[in-house]
């Protein structure tokens, strides 16, 4: 089984996924960073040449070449999720993992970040109806919600400790 992070720009699903893998031995794989690799451009490249529908059609075909991975944590991009064939593909062979993290937190991290072209020259309020917007979809899908905030080593360590307890992994 692999483990799928899912939720908002960033609620920390490379960072704590990076920590998580070691953690619990597992290999570790961005999938916005698998995606730049593959086409030998940026996101905000593939944004500009190909639009968001164009971004969304290569994320799809990421995550079913993702699902033939085994023992993988794998950060989703933001709006992974949002699709459902996404989620389909990614649930025939891992558990999806909701980051839930505070809406100020969220903002500080990603507000005017060229990267992120959703979130790049937008107000505040237009990051946070698009959060609330993608809220219930993030709940929905996923099989644990885990909410972190301590420090990244820390929350790590209480994620593995929680996919353990519910048998998502395996000591
Ligand atoms: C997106 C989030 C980004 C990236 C792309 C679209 C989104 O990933 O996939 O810019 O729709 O929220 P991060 O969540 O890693 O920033």
């Amino acid at each position: 089984m692999n483990v799928i992070l899912c939720g908002f720009m960033g609620c920390g699903k490379s960072s704590l996924g990076n920590v998580l893998s070691k953690v619990i031995r597992y290999n570790f794989i961005d999938m916005d960073s698998y995606i730049e690799r593959n086409q030998g451009m940026t996101i905000p490249q593939i944004f500009r040449e190909y639009s968001e529908s164009g971004f969304r059609e290569i994320e799809y075909r990421a995550c079913s070449e993702l699902s033939k991975l085994n023992n993988t944590v794998i950060a989703t991009g933001g709006g992974t999720v949002m699709s459902q064939r996404n989620v389909e593909a990614l649930k025939l062979t891992g558990k999806i993992v909701f980051l839930r993290v505070l809406e100020p937190v969220l903002l500080e991290r990603i507000r005017n970040d060229p990267e992120r072209p959703l979130a790049y020259e937008k107000s505040d309020e237009e990051i946070i109806a698009l959060y609330r917007s993608r809220l219930p979809t993030y709940r929905r899908v996923a099989d644990i919600t885990f909410r972190g905030g301590v420090g990244v080593i820390s929350d790590a360590e209480k994620l593995a400790d929680l996919l353990l307890a519910v048998g998502i992994i395996q000591r």
